[in-house]
């Protein structure tokens, strides 16, 4: 298994381009099983569940071509399978991002249940809940969640567009929908859709590919259903990835660096750059990003994750370890997972102060962080250790760098480059 070994302290300068998002191609890959036409994507991150993403739609009959790093064209005209099998999807719960697609375009789909991970349990009941709104027939046995839409009657195998009205702001359930809906009999709408930039940009692809959407971006996102998508013959160029900014953004905060971020957008992040200004580091927009530096101490400040546009989850964790170093008192909350803090008690081994109550964690700083022997527990979680690495005296192994790999792509190179001493070594 491979690992981070990381020389500390250092000071991050220069700069670097934004990868795409992750979470804004998943969706997108999963898209191209809408259209019997390809569909081409470009400024595809090369990190791990992009790769898993592509294999689960080879699985299934697609074909996965491209040239060059990061394009792909996805031709699902012959799919042979509307099965997502566990071993892939419990390495990856936005697997379950199929399950719209294929219901929407074959009337079934069999789907193994993402099951629980680190951060929480993380159930999928509001994505069944609105595919049984639309009038398909869900099941869930022997792990798996098969789902049809009858083939006699009115709709023949098609969805038919409902009123989703989401109790709780979910992500990949509205993208779900959006995605089912763009092939339903109907008008669908979605009220209290969530309102991510990767919401924007799915819809982004949508459209290109043919189908009738307004109002994503907002709570309330309407779907006109067509009976097949065209297709575009334009490739999609993803969304540069707001949390990988943010990770590197932060570099920059915690280690009193400037670096500029090519790609990055301020509004993409408005919540987490409002934190940053706050805490005393400078952030300004330039011709081609976002440009990070601190030159004074750290103030503390407190944020609550919320969805978009609220402060990110996907960024809590590196807050925490910025706050490490910012003097005075701090408030960590977690609104969006059950347990996601599974990082404060790797930063107590690397000297961190932080007590947990809950769903708070106060970080008292600044404390003079000693490199040690961690180990990730998840994906952000891992970037939240690495950046308290930078600082730490001497040397941190952070162990499990899988987690990592699954989201940032070639995060050791891209570190380097900016002046940080950081291996990617076995353990
Ligand atoms: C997406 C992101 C993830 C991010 C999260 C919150 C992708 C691939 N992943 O995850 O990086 O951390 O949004 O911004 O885009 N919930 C239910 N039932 C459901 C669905 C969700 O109870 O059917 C709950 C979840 O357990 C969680 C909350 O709703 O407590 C929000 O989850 P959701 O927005 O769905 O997260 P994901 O889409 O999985």
């Amino acid at each position: 298994m491979d690992a981070f070994l990381v020389s500390g302290p250092c000071r991050v300068s220069g700069e670097l381009a934004v990868s795409g998002a992750k979470n804004a191609a998943l969706p997108d890959i999963a898209a191209a099983l809408l259209s019997e036409r390809p569909v081409s994507l470009d400024r595809l991150p090369a990190v791990a569940d992009i790769r898993t993403m592509k294999k689960l739609l080879s699985g299934m009959g697609v074909t996965v071509s491209g040239e060059a790093p990061g394009t792909v064209t996805l031709d699902a005209s012959r799919i042979v399978s509307t099965e997502a099998p566990y071993d892939l999807v419990r390495t990856m719960r936005a697997s379950i991002l199929v399950l719209g697609p294929l219901l929407a375009r074959f009337g079934e789909a069999r789907v193994s249940l993402p099951g629980g991970c680190a951060i929480g349990v993380r159930p999928v009941d509001l994505h069944i809940m609105a595919f049984e709104a639309m009038g398909a027939r869900i099941a869930v046995e022997k792990g798996y969640i098969t789902a049809h839409v009858s083939r006699v009657g009115p709709g023949r195998g098609r969805l038919t567009g409902a009123a989703v009205r989401f109790p709780q702001v979910t992500v990949t359930g509205t993208e779900n929908v959006m995605l089912a809906a763009t092939l339903a009999r109907g008008v669908t709408t979605i009220e209290n859709a969530a309102r991510e930039p990767e919401i924007v940009d799915l819809a982004a692809l949508l459209v290109s590919m043919g189908a009738r959407i307004s109002g994503a971006g907002s709570a309330t996102i309407v779907v006109e259903g067509i009976e097949a998508l065209p297709g575009s013959l334009v490739p999609h160029a993803v969304l540069a990835d707001r949390i990988e900014a943010g990770t590197y953004a932060t570099a920059a905060a915690i280690t009193g660096g400037d670096v500029t971020l090519r790609g990055a957008r301020e509004e993409d992040l408005p919540a987490f750059v409002a934190a940053l200004r706050a805490a005393g580091v400078d952030v300004s927009t330039t011709d081609t990003g976002l440009r990070v530096s601190r030159t004074g101490p750290l103030r503390p400040v407190d944020v609550e994750t919320a969805p978009h546009p609220g402060y990110p989850t996907d960024l809590q964790a590196q807050w925490m370890a910025l706050m490490t170093q910012a003097e005075g008192t701090s408030r960590v909350v977690e609104t969006i997972f059950e347990n996601r803090f599974l990082h404060a008690a790797e930063l107590v081994r690397l000297g961190a102060s932080v007590r947990v109550e809950g769903h708070t964690a106060f970080v008292t700083g600044p404390t003079r962080l000693e490199g040690a022997t961690v180990t990730a527990s998840d994906l952000r979680a891992s970037a939240a250790l690495v950046l308290a690495a930078l600082v730490a005296e001497g040397e941190t192994l952070v162990r499990r760098i899988y987690h990592l790999d699954r989201g940032y792509a070639a995060m050791e190179e891209k570190l380097s480059s900016l002046g940080a001493r950081v291996a990617r070594v076995p353990g």
